[in-house]
């Protein structure tokens, strides 16, 4: 049976429905999907001392983010050598040893196994048996660590490709960097993961579906974002979609100033926009801030930058029709209380899970999940939206078939050739330190 229908001829793009209903191919992703990819573990931002925590899943795991004692940060698989209980229970904080609660045997926050509680009635030492926990391998790339659960993975680097821009363009911000904002959106969905992925890239269904923060935007008089009408940098105001191989991609479009902002807030950005053009020059400033765009680092990392907030989203399969999902806001560092106020308000009322536009799309997902029952009927869905055209829109859908052909690739071994070429609207600049 095949999973994707990718006929060029006919510019027509499906997906068979029976990739978000069956445990078997839930069962394939976690090995196939989630074992050998990058996948995005946390921030720097979020780790700013020593022996600092957060527990969190990543690719199904159970793990801990950490920066040990010598400062380096860490990903450590949260379960005890001895017989698999949690060895951190708490979802931030800092510590040097995670002792695990159980029979505790503790560890440093480096991994080394360093006690065993009557370790004399060891034949040899569980220390010396076990040494420690396993280390995933962790990269980082401007601040954002990834994790790689396989045992021999490509750099992190050439795995990101022309697509480590995108975390150029939100990292280039502010010259202090940005920052990972207090708190977690945790939520969880009754719909397949990949259907959360197609809508975080999807410019297509956002006046329908967010017809109602369309009519109140218009309602206070603001034009709203995705309605702009002129074009910057080689993208037009209809915008674009890209790819980047690998599966990641993206859609950017012309953004459309800060809706509902007071005079402060619009003149903070427009003093960050100035500081990144002395710094960057004028082409690169305005890619960084007169674009808003969407993107998927495949498999299950989502970037979204609409200018007037920044959010991180993963989402994680917890069954084929159960979804969890993390999201975070980052923002420029040193941004004023006012500023600080406006974003924070934005993520809460518009991607909050109980916000604007959130809601709308769950909606819309467990409805699609529940429109499977009848896959037998009609298995098939459609992603043709754009094919064929030379540079497709940021309302067609080039960016989620990007995704598609690398999920295929990664599941059943058929590899497609590419759609488009990628587009970059700017010269990318010099860079001292491209990495960590
Ligand atoms: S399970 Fe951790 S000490 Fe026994
Ligand atoms: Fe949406």
């Amino acid at each position: 049976m095949s999973y994707v229908i990718d006929d060029r001829q006919a510019s027509l793009f499906q997906v068979n429905r029976e990739v978000f209903t069956s445990r078997e191919i839930f069962e394939k992703e976690r090995e196939l999907v989630f074992g050998p990819a990058w996948l995005y573990a946390g921030h720097e931002s979020e780790l700013p001392r020593r022996n600092d925590f957060r527990t969190r899943d990543v690719g199904g795991r159970s793990v801990i983010f950490n920066r040990d004692r010598h400062g380096d940060v860490r990903v450590l698989l949260n379960t005890c050598r001895h017989r698999g209980a949690s060895l951190c229970r708490h979802p931030a904080g800092n510590a040097k040893i995670f002792t695990c609660f159980y029979h505790g045997w503790a560890y440093r926050n480096s991994g080394e196994l360093v006690n065993v509680p009557a370790a004399e009635d060891y034949a040899r030492s569980p220390v010396e048996v076990y040494q420690g926990l396993p280390g995933p391998r962790v990269e980082s790339y401007r601040g954002f660590y990834f994790v790689n659960f396989s045992a021999d993975p490509p750099d992190l680097h050439a795995w990101l490709g022309t697509s480590a821009y995108l975390l150029d363009l939100a990292a280039d911000q502010s010259e202090d960097g940005i920052e990972i904002l207090p708190g977690t959106h945790d939520y969880t969905l009754n719909a397949n993961w990949k259907l959360l992925v197609e809508n975080s890239i999807d410019g297509y269904h956002a006046k329908s579906v967010h017809h109602t923060y369309f009519e109140m935007m218009r309602e206070l008089g603001q034009t709203p974002p995705m309605l702009g009408d002129a074009g910057t940098n080689g993208v037009p105001p209809a915008g674009l979609g890209t790819e980047f191989g690998h599966g990641h991609a993206t859609l950017m479009y012309p953004g459309n100033g800060l809706p509902l902002a007071t005079e402060t807030v619009t003149r903070d950005l427009g003093v960050l926009r100035a500081r990144a053009a002395e710094r960057f020059g004028e082409s690169y400033a305005a890619a960084v801030f007169d674009l808003a765009r969407n993107t998927i680092f495949f498999p299950n990392f989502v970037l979204i930058d609409l200018n007037f907030g920044m959010i991180l989203r993963t989402i994680m399969p917890l069954g084929p029709d159960r979804t969890q999902v993390s999201s975070w806001q980052i923002a420029p560092r040193g941004l004023g209380q006012e500023s600080l106020r406006y974003r924070i308000d934005n993520a809460l009322t518009f991607w909050g899970p109980a916000g604007l536009a959130t809601p709308d799309d769950v909606e819309a997902l467990e409805q699609a999940q529940r429109g499977f029952s009848a896959r037998r009927e009609m298995p098939w869905s459609d992603i043709s939206k754009g094919m064929g055209k030379p540079r497709p829109a940021a309302n067609d859908e080039l960016q989620m078939r990007a995704w598609w052909r690398q999920w295929n690739a990664v599941v059943t071994g058929e590899e497609r050739p590419r759609e488009v070429d990628e587009f970059v609207p700017f010269d990318r600049p010099a860079r001292e330190t491209q990495g960590a």
